[in-house]
């Protein structure tokens, strides 16, 4: 299941963002990377371990936590903390999965990567190509969003960011454990908790809006580990 959440920072935001994060260490992509990985990674990334990639991780993680849309679709337990990057010049990315498990860097922290989330933070009209394209069982999906807008997919789709070859393609990119590690239940969960909320504002007293609400937590009780 591929979501997209639209401007879940805003504009105003997203420039703040851009300045703070100019002002920080780029380094190779391949920091982070697995030998397989790093065989087709073409990036530059912010420093991970600086106080200005924490500081605007930060800012991205409380807009992830005030956004319904996103604890419906992820039911977040943990969210890694943001990292950024950017692509320009022909850089790329190629096909690859990414780590099942990822530590955090000199901290007693890791997590299941359940679901990738990539935050676009530039404009797709300032640069050409750098098209996040993600394979899945129903083919394959060409992702490019306006600055401020995130897309959610599964981590164990193969995916890959297309060559940029005008200008600059900057991005926020992080992982999540969610409560429901299984992706088919948590897509029911998804559509239930929208055609329940879509109910409750087309017809706010019907009495299937407690009923589903309900069925909705009993699953949930069901299934997530908190
Ligand atoms: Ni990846």
């Amino acid at each position: 299941m591929l979501v997209s959440i639209e401007n879940i920072i805003t504009k105003d935001d997203v420039s703040r963002l851009r300045d703070v994060i100019n002002s920080g260490q780029w380094v190779d992509g391949n920091v982070t990377s697995g030998p397989q990985a790093a065989k087709v990674k073409r990036n530059a990334q912010l420093e991970e371990s600086s106080d200005i990639t924490r500081k605007a991780g930060n800012f991205i993680l409380d807009a992830l936590q005030s956004n319904p849309r996103f604890i419906s679709a992820a039911l977040p337990h943990k969210v890694y903390p943001p990292l950024f990057n950017r692509y320009e010049g022909g850089q790329t990315f190629g096909n690859h999965v990414d780590n099942a498990i990822r530590p955090v860097k000199g901290q007693d922290f890791r997590i299941r990567t359940d679901l990738s989330a990539s935050l676009f933070l530039a404009e797709p009209d300032d640069y050409d190509g750098g098209e996040l394209v993600i394979e899945d069982t129903y083919g394959s999906h060409s992702v490019k969003l306006s600055a401020g807008s995130l897309i959610l997919y599964p981590s164990s789709s193969l995916h890959r960011v297309l060559p940029v070859t005008r200008g600059a393609r900057v991005a926020s990119f992080f992982w999540i454990q969610s409560m429901v590690r299984d992706e088919g239940k948590r897509r029911i969960l998804f559509d239930l908790d929208t055609t329940i909320q879509k109910l409750n504002i087309e017809n706010p007293d019907h009495e299937s809006v407690v009923d589903l609400t309900s069925i909705y937590h009993n699953l949930v009780r069901r299934w997530a580990d908190a």
